[in-house]
């Protein structure tokens, strides 16, 4: 009996290690996924898995297929969650299930098993990944079984079990760290009147202390996905880390809100996005240009269920692919550059081009114009407002 428990080296997945072999006395292997969680959080990894009692850890770097295949998708979609939520943990979870998945094939593993809360979205994430890839694996997760209540619990546990305590400092948020976003949720935020401390942010600048000059941006994109900042072409994950940089550094992309949970409750949390916040205003800005009305109007409410289902889970859903190949129908023409403006805390487009907008100053200008006669819009609204002047009629007795 083998199992793949998704480990990052933490108090709990350290845990984790010894209660999967007391409990189910199967051979563990941990499996760590890069996603752009910060350096550091690699190093000495193996040694630390082997002292919790694992037969090896497996380390991939999904960075690229992270950027390319999740997060690039959803920003095409342009899929945000009630409001202002752009899915960085969501996106994760199944990129990093998929990898489990055909880990435990590779080293014949039966079983999988996660770190996550028996309260939390990220559960409902890892395990309908696993379901969709491969139903017969078995799914452990610790949180729901055992009786390991608190930090004091599981360094007591840890004790007993011979396994060292790890000396990573505990931060009193429960955090989630990728190449799209840090989260921040727990202790104080848990009172959704309080403000958060200025010293919780780590990817942004305070706003009122980013820089009194305003940077501009251009972003090359290529049918709805960016390829390049500043007319340097770049990999999708070195792009978005370089964007992180640049917005960071102007305080862009904090998101303070009350979300629902998959679960039912309510749950404060705060992000930071600092270069998919800027993308996200880069795409938008050209398909202003080149996206019409109807298609456009489709198109975010399309969003919305896109963004409902990456939130809970359902990444492997073919209601999720099928509404990716509207999205790439739909963004075809959605080639151009963007030049954004970075001023503390905002960004905003100040330049949009693209060689299939339908955008024509020809017809649009106050100037005269050949296309456009004025004098066909008089037709047009008695028309248009037919419905509108017989109600009128009716109300009035004519
Ligand atoms: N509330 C966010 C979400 O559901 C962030 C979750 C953060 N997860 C974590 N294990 N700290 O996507
Ligand atoms: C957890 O409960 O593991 C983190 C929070 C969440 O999944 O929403």
């Amino acid at each position: 009996n083998k199992v793949v428990l998704a480990y990052s080296g933490g108090l709990d997945t350290s845990v984790i290690v010894p209660w999967l072999r007391e409990n189910y006395g199967c051979d563990v292997v941990c499996f760590t996924a890069d996603v752009g969680q910060g350096v550091g959080e690699l190093e000495g990894l193996e040694a630390k898995a082997k002292a919790s009692g694992a037969s090896q850890l497996v380390v991939k770097d999904l960075k690229e297929e992270f950027v390319r295949d999740f997060i690039f998708p959803c920003l095409r979609a342009g899929a945000i969650y009630e409001r202002k939520y752009l899915l960085g943990t969501s996106m994760a979870r199944p990129v990093i299930a998929k990898a489990m998945v055909d880990i435990a094939k590779e080293v014949g593993a039966d079983a999988v098993a996660h770190g996550c809360t028996g309260k939390g979205n990220d559960q409902v994430r890892f395990e309908l990944t696993f379901f969709a890839l491969n139903p017969k694996l078995n799914v452990v997760a610790p949180w729901r079984e055992w009786d390991i209540t608190g930090r004091e619990d599981a360094i007591e546990y840890a004790k007993k079990h011979n396994v060292p305590v790890p000396v990573t400092k505990k931060s009193i948020y429960s955090r989630d760290r990728n190449l799209w976003h840090l989260s921040h949720e727990g202790d104080i935020l848990e009172d959704p009147a309080n403000e958060p401390k200025k010293d919780m942010y780590m990817l942004t600048v305070d706003p009122e202390e980013a820089p009194d000059k305003p940077e501009y941006i251009e972003i090359g994109i290529e049918s709805g996905l960016p390829v390049s900042v500043n007319g340097k072409v770049l990999s999708p994950a070195s792009l978005l880390t370089e964007l992180n940089e640049i917005g960071g550094k102007h305080g862009i992309g904090r998101i303070d809100m009350v979300e629902n949970r998959l679960v039912g409750m309510k749950s404060r949390g705060v992000y930071e996005t600092p270069g998919g916040t800027i993308l996200f205003e880069a795409v938008q800005g050209l398909e202003s240009l080149t996206i019409d009305r109807e298609s456009m109007q489709l198109k975010d409410s399309l969003a919305l269920k896109y963004a409902e289902l990456v939130y809970a889970g359902r990444w492997f859903d073919p209601l999720r692919e099928s509404m990716d190949a509207f999205m790439e129908k739909i963004t075809e023409t959605t080639t151009g550059s963007v030049t954004l403006k970075l001023y503390k805390g905002s960004v905003s487009v100040a330049s949009r081009k693209s060689p299939y907008s339908l955008y024509r100053q020809d017809i649009s200008s106050f100037e005269s114009s050949q296309i456009y006669d004025q004098a066909d819009a008089a037709g047009f609204i008695r028309l248009y407002g037919l419905p509108m002047r017989v109600r009128s009629m009716l109300k009035q007795g004519m």
